[in-house]
């Protein structure tokens, strides 16, 4: 049985609740996987605790008041370290927001988490990207697990396709479009609206944030693409290393000119190995319509691994979402499940074993034969 602590309950925090709820019995039966989540903390919708486990509807629905702090009968009051630190969880859910910059407050979390003993399972871009290699060696010297697989792609498993299923290869390229704002903007800009306009749409569909820089100017991406860099082909490589350009300079005219070419304008995010180094770009490509990338429209994400032994690999799938997101962090902790059991409650003693009744008959006619032989 694991016990969680949740980190952040906003919309990934609350997708995996949801899905951890709907889903238990499954999960038990087909993957040996069962929880608790023991702990909740977000910064203004409130924090519980309570060893033996929370409710997870109740949980759900006091989150949409702000009320998690009125959970009854729970501990409240803790912050994100008291939760990590004090509480009795055994895996620690990192979903508070990213900030690619300075990585805070998720790099002080991930760290109390390992420190503590706790494995670490987080969509969070900002500490990943920024600190992927301290994270990696703090939580093997402290033999818990560090797991990331929504930090990019979402749900789509794009590091754990590489980790298992194209394991024996050499990755030489990674290529692809990460930013799901992006592409659906530029998607968009195809049915002949300008930046402008196809901007607004994907802000009032919730795909853009007010102020849009992470995406439209490659930040997002230009994460994504370090942590492929660290986490696949093993590279010291720093976020001012990526040769970034976003999407802001595209214009009608630009998109027009490529159709008529038959071509396509994508933010496409590379990594890829040349002459001994790691080189990273993020910048708008024109592609080939024959290009597996190009036919990606909308805020959907695609990655083409280029690799020694079975040349190109490409995947499609969502890169964000509620449930998406949340799926993530399952497939982590369904990973951690077959990788580094949880401690199983003690099985109640076994009576000592009963002889048998083969023996039990044997040693019967003993008796009998001897008390004939006393004339009894
Ligand atoms: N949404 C997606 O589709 C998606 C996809 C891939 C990766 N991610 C990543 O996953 C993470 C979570 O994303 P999200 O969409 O769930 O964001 P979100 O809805 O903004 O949720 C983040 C939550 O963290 C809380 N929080 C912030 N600082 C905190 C702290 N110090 N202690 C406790 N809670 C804190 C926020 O609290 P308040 O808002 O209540 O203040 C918020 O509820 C982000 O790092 C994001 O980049 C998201």
């Amino acid at each position: 049985m694991y016990k969680l602590a949740i980190v952040g309950f906003g919309v990934v925090g609350q997708g995996l609740a949801e899905i951890l709820l709907e889903h238990r019995e499954r999960l038990k039966k087909e993957h040996g996987f069962e929880y608790s989540v023991v702990a909740v903390s977000d910064f203004v919708k409130g924090a519980a605790y309570d060893p033996k486990g929370l409710d997870l509807a109740k949980l759900l629905a006091l989150a949409k008041e702000n009320g998690i702090s009125q959970y009854p009968g729970a501990k409240t009051g803790w912050n994100a370290i008291d939760t990590i630190v004090k509480s009795n969880a055994d895996v620690v859910v990192e979903a508070t927001y990213t900030d690619i910059k300075t990585a805070e407050p998720a790099y002080s979390h991930f760290k109390a988490a390992l420190n503590s003993g706790k494995h670490l399972v987080t969509t969070n871009k900002g500490p990943t990207a920024l600190f992927f290699r301290e994270v990696a060696a703090l939580a093997k010297s402290k033999k818990v697990q560090f797991r990331y697989e929504g930090t990019v792609m979402s749900g789509t498993p794009a590091l754990n396709l590489v980790a298992l299923c194209l394991a024996g290869n050499e990755i030489r390229e990674i290529r692809g479009i990460v930013n799901g704002t992006t592409n659906f903007i530029l998607t968009n800009m195809e049915k002949r609206k300008s930046y402008a306009d196809a901007l607004k749409e994907a802000q009032d569909l919730g795909f853009a944030e007010a102020v849009p820089d992470a995406d439209v100017e490659g930040f997002d991406a230009m994460a994504k693409v370090v942590i492929l860099a660290k986490a696949v082909m093993g590279a010291d490589l720093k976020v001012a290393d990526v040769d970034r350009t976003g999407i802001t300079r595209i214009t009608l005219d630009d998109i027009n000119n490529a159709k008529a070419e038959g071509k396509r304008w994508k933010l496409i995010g590379r990594v890829a190995r040349e002459g001994g180094a790691v080189r990273a770009s993020v910048r708008p490509e024109k592609l080939d319509v024959a290009d597996p990338l190009a036919g990606v429209g909308g805020a959907t994400n695609a990655l083409t691994f280029s690799t020694d032994l079975i040349r190109n690999v490409t995947i499609i799938g969502p890169g964000a979402g509620k449930i998406e997101t949340g799926y993530s962090i399952l497939v982590d902790l369904l990973a951690i499940n077959r990788t580094a059991p949880a401690a199983r409650p003690a099985a109640p003693k076994k009576p000592a074993p009963k002889k048998t009744a083969k023996k039990a008959a044997k040693r019967m006619k003993k008796i009998r034969k001897r008390a004939k032989k006393a004339g009894r």
